[in-house]
Parts: structure tokens; sequence; C-alpha cells
């Protein structure tokens, strides 16, 4: 086997090679265009490759690292190496992976971080042959709209009112959305990224790196959804409409000072209500499984839990 870095091009390749491996994750190539793009500003920070074994691909393989490292004590990048089922061999899986390694060693990372499905059959069993320990676990759930719209468009109209009284306003972005709206954005997304549960700093990634994110296909400015003090900007959420693959949440967050007051999940269940509007079926989302407050959110929105996902974690200085 050998690796091929990824070129404008690969991204229908490298969309079905994910789907390949687990068919319930659909892959929009778009996104993968728009990512790369994003990426080329600082080729320095990440390798993506393509695995082939003749002229055939067997899967793909990826290392990168934010632009800047979270304040704290270690420096943590992402690593991974995929392979499609029929075609995976640990001895290369341990060869590639250890490559992926190499490079985010070089750009100055100490520990490395390798994410998994918990129901894939190879894929957590090489990273443990490779000397990965399980780090974090966080679980994966669907919410299915066809069979909850009566009960989620009540609900929404309930945390309506209950937003009404407490003095939030909430409502949707438009596309008037300014600087001053995506900056407002911004700060609420740095103030809160810090406290998501996680073992290593999550890096706050710079303004026009999350705008560009805020611009990536299956993002819609009309579907982020925001509640409002006064002029204050208190919480936040959105979806994710990609081509292909499930609606997903992408993120939500609420001001310190305005938490456990339900604005969380008022914004949710707008976005909810607005994937109902849309003729969505379901959506999907993810959490750690230390974030109490979001999954009781969830939990109570009736989100049906998946296969979760596994974070491994490696040193790369012993
Ligand atoms: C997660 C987050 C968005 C919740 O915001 P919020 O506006 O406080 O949420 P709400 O008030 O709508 O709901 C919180 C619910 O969790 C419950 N909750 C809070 N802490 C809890 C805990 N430790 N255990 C169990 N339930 C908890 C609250 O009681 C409330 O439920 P209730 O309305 O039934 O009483 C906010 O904590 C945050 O911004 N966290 C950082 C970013 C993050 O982790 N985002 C989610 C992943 S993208």
């Amino acid at each position: 086997m050998k690796l091929r870095p990824v070129r404008p091009g690969d991204e229908r390749e490298y969309a079905g090679v994910i789907t390949s491996i687990h068919g319930d994750e659909g892959v929009d190539p778009a996104v993968l265009q728009a990512v790369w793009q994003r990426e080329k500003r600082l080729p320095q920070n990440q390798g993506r490759y393509l695995i082939l074994e003749g002229r055939q691909t067997c899967g793909y393989a990826f290392w990168t690292r934010p632009a800047d490292w979270a304040a704290g004590p270690v420096k943590a990048a992402n690593v991974n190496v995929r392979m499609i089922p029929g075609r995976q061999s640990a001895q290369d899986f341990a060869w590639i992976l250890t490559q992926m390694e190499t490079a985010a060693k070089s750009s100055g990372a100490d520990v490395a971080l390798a994410v998994a499905r918990e129901d894939d059959d190879f894929h957590p069993g090489a990273l443990a042959a490779c000397g990965y320990r399980v780090d974090r676990l966080s679980r994966s759930w669907r919410l299915n709209l066809s069979d909850r719209t009566a009960e989620l468009l009540l609900a929404r109209s309930s945390a309506r009112k209950d937003m009404a009284r407490i003095g939030i306003e909430i409502r949707s972005l438009d596309d008037t959305a300014d600087e001053s709206i995506w900056r407002d954005l911004y700060g609420l997304a740095a103030e809160t990224i810090p406290d998501i549960p996680s073992t290593f700093s999550e890096a706050i990634p710079s303004f026009e790196d999350w705008l560009a994110r805020m611009h990536e296909p299956g993002v819609f400015v009309d579907r982020i959804w925001t509640a409002w003090r006064d002029d204050s900007l208190v919480a936040y959420t959105y979806l994710v409409y990609r081509a292909a693959g499930d609606v997903s949440t992408a993120y939500t967050g609420t001001r310190k000072q305005f938490r456990g007051l339900g604005i969380a999940r008022a914004v949710k269940l707008e976005s909810i209500g607005q994937a109902i509007e849309l003729g969505k079926h379901s959506i999907t989302t993810n959490n750690d499984l230390e974030n109490a407050a979001i999954l009781h959110i969830n939990s109570t929105l009736g989100y049906q839990p998946l296969p979760g996902l596994v974070t491994y974690v490696k040193s790369l200085t012993s």
C-alpha cells in the first residue's frame, strides 16, 4: 500500500471511502472541497492522503493540528487511518499511522488523538495495537422528526412563550447579517468552546478560520438560531444541511450567566422546527458523555442513542 496526498478532484473518491466504511456516514464532496481549500491557506498544519494499492483506493489517512495550540501544557493533534472493510491490514494500518504521528510530532504535537466508532470491528483494536488508550467517550444520537413532529412543534411553541416571559428574543439570522453579528457569534463560540468537556484544551479557531467554516456548504444563514437579551447575543445553535448524509447539529452555546434558563433548548427547538418545516426526517448529533446539560436536553427532546465515538490518545513524546 502507498499514500498519495489528496488533490482537487479526489473529493468524490474520498467521500466514497468514508461511506464504504460506514454506510450511514454520508459525506458531501462539496464540503470536502471547501475544507481542503480552507486548509490550503496553512498547508503546514495538516496532511490528507488516499491509501492506494495499485489502482485501488483502500482507505484514507490524515493528521491535523490547529493553527494555534490551545493554552495549556499539552499540544494535541488529530490523526487517523481508515481502511475499507476487506482491505484492512493491521500491519499497513500501523505503518501508515506511524507516518501520521511522525508528521504531527514534527509540527510540534505532544499527543495524538484518534477517533473510532465503538461499533467498528477493526478500527478500535488496530488503534489499541498501536499503543492508543481510550481517552473519552461520546454519544451519537438521532432525533426522528417524522415520529415526533406534533410533540416537537408543541414544545417549540411552549419554549417561545417561556422565552418571551423571561425577556429573551429568539430569531434566525438573515442575509443582512453583517460583520458585527459574525463577530458576536464568534465571541460566543470562543467563550463557550472551553466549556465543552475535554481532556486537552480545545483550540479556539481564528475569526477568519471560524468564519470560513460558517460559510461552508450546508450552513445557511437563515438556519442559524440566536437568542438575545436586549442587544446582547446570549445563545446560538445551528444545524448543517449537507447534500449527503444526515442533517446534524454543528454547535450550541449559551453565555455562562444565562445558562439553566432553557435558552439552549429553546434555540434548538427553533432549529428542529425549521428542519421539520423543510421536510427533513431526522437530525443527528454527538456529545461527550460528560456534557450533562446537552445530554439532558437531547434525551428530553427524544433523541435516540446510536453507536458512539471513542477518542483514543497516545503520547508522542515517550
Ligand atoms: C450545553 C449548553 C449549550 C446548555 O445551555 P443552557 O442554555 O444552559 O441549556 P438549557 O438551560 O436549555 O438546558 C440545560 C438543561 O440541562 C440541565 N442540566 C444542567 N447541568 C446539568 C447536570 N450537571 N446534570 C444534569 N442536567 C443538567 C438543566 O437542568 C437543564 O434542564 P431542565 O431545563 O430540564 O432543567 C451550555 O452549557 C454551553 O454553552 N456549554 C458549552 C458549549 C457546549 O458544550 N455545547 C454543546 C456541545 S456543541
